[in-house]
């Protein structure tokens, strides 16, 4: 036998024992383990805290957001497509595993939050976001007690299109920088609790 055959018969045994295993492969890279997380949580509490909850005004919240999520924007970091001078560094040193390790730690946490009760919930982000910041879809971040000054780069950066999401852009090309600033003031006035 040649070493050409032997390749793709390798490749042939490869290839089918992903598809006969019933889709392990994909588990491993989306389902990650919570406890090995929590041990590459220690190079993120400095920003983000053990449970979740931001340090740094700059950085967000990410405890009990889902693990798809946070994967998402941690390989996102990692390629290049979302970038910040501190996440970038943090990402490009992250396996696929270990993305999906800490994913599942920090998606372990349960976030709640109440809604302000000053004003009224901004309609056109609710169906996404939730009245009171909380996520209702599984691909949505929470917005609940994220610094104003965090929500406004980040919707800034959609508009510019300096972070690219094929549904928040649309939204945030209709924002002007008062709208932007409301909605921000809005969200982060929802008192975030993280169990
Ligand atoms: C030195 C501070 C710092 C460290 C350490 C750090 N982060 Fe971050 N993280 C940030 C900042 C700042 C942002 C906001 C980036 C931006 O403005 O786009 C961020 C954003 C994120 C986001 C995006 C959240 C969202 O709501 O979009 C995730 C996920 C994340 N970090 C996970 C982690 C993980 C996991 C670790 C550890 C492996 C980590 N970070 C370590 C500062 C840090
Ligand atoms: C149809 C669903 C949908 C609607 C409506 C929507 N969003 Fe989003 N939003 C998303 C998704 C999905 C993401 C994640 C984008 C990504 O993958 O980077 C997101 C991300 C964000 C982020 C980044 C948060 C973070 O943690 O980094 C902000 C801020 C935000 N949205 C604010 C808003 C505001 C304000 C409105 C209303 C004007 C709104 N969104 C309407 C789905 C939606």
């Amino acid at each position: 036998m040649n070493a050409r055959r032997v390749a793709v018969l390798l490749a042939g045994l490869w290839v089918g024992g992903v598809w006969a295993g019933g889709g392990w492969a994909d588990e491993a890279t989306t389902r990650g383990d919570a406890a090995a997380g929590g041990r590459i949580a220690v190079q993120c509490r400095t920003c983000h805290g053990a449970n979740g909850v931001a340090q740094i005004p700059v950085a967000p919240n990410i405890g009990g957001e889902s693990a798809s999520y946070l994967a998402s924007q941690l390989a996102a970091f990692r390629s290049g497509a979302r970038e910040n001078e501190m996440m970038s560094v943090v990402a490009k040193g992250l396996s696929d595993r270990q993305i999906a390790d800490v994913a599942a730690y920090y998606a372990g946490f349960t976030a709640t939050a109440e809604a302000p009760a000053a004003q009224p919930a901004p309609p056109a982000c609710v169906a996404c976001h939730g009245e009171n910041g909380i996520a209702v879809i599984p691909d949505a971040p929470n917005l609940a007690g994220e610094t104003a000054m965090y929500l406004d780069t980040q919707l800034k950066a959609f508009r510019s299109g300096k972070r690219t999401s094929a549904v928040m852009q649309p939204v945030a090309a209709e924002l002007d920088d008062a709208a932007i600033r409301a909605l921000a003031e809005y969200f982060s006035a929802a008192r975030l609790v993280v169990r």
